[in-house]
Parts: C-alpha cells; sequence; structure tokens
C-alpha cells in the first residue's frame, strides 16, 4: 500500500509493507518532519501526523495512551492528530495521506 506524505516542498508517496506504521515507513524513507524519536513506544510525539479528512474514519481516532501524548506533547493537536508510530498500514489504507506536523524540539 501506499501512503502519501504531504510535506512543504509537494508529497512524498512512500510504498510501506502492510504491517508497518506510518512512522517507520517515513523515516525510512527520509520523510521530513517525522523523527520517530522513541522508536514508536508512545513516548516522544515526533511522529505526530494529520491524517486527511477522507481517511480518519478508516484510520480511527487515537488510543488513550495516545490521546494523553497528544494532550501533553503538541502545540497543534486537532480532530485530525494521529501518531504515525500508532497507525499499522493496511491494504485498506492504500493512498493514506497525511501531513507531518514537526515541532520546534
Ligand atoms: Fe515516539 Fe511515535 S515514535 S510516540
Amino acid at each position: 500500500p501506499k501512503v502519501v506524505y504531504t510535506v512543504s516542498d509537494g508529497d512524498r508517496v512512500v510504498d510501506a509493507a502492510v504491517g508497518e506504521s506510518v512512522m517507520s515507513a517515513a523515516v525510512r524513507s527520509g520523510v521530513p518532519g517525522i523523527v520517530g524519536e522513541c522508536g514508536g513506544q508512545l513516548s516522544c510525539a515526533t511522529c505526530h501526523v494529520w491524517v486527511r479528512d477522507d481517511f480518519r474514519e478508516r484510520v480511527g481516532g487515537p488510543g488513550e495512551m495516545e490521546l494523553d501524548l497528544l494532550d501533553l506533547g503538541v502545540t497543534d493537536f486537532t480532530d485530525a492528530s494521529r501518531l504515525g508510530c500508532q497507525i499499522t498500514i493496511t491494504d485498506e489504507l492504500d493512498g493514506l495521506t497525511v501531513e507531518p506536523r514537526p515541532e520546534a524540539w
């Protein structure tokens, strides 16, 4: 499945593997704005993305611990916010489009 990352200089399209996360696909492909500092352990929020509206239902909302981290860890938390390490790529999510939300750390 493809994942599309909307970054300032255009879209980055990554061929992701089923089962990997939106964070790991981005990090391995050098997508700017997604760091994944904690390696997906739900403790850094450097993988924050906004999920494009038409994918939000399919992706679903954040889990309880993820919500806590978003609440505390990012300044631009919206209804579209998810942590990229907590979104698992599936065939159904082919074409998933997210906007990395880098912060000044
Ligand atoms: Fe650290 Fe997602 S990679 S919270």
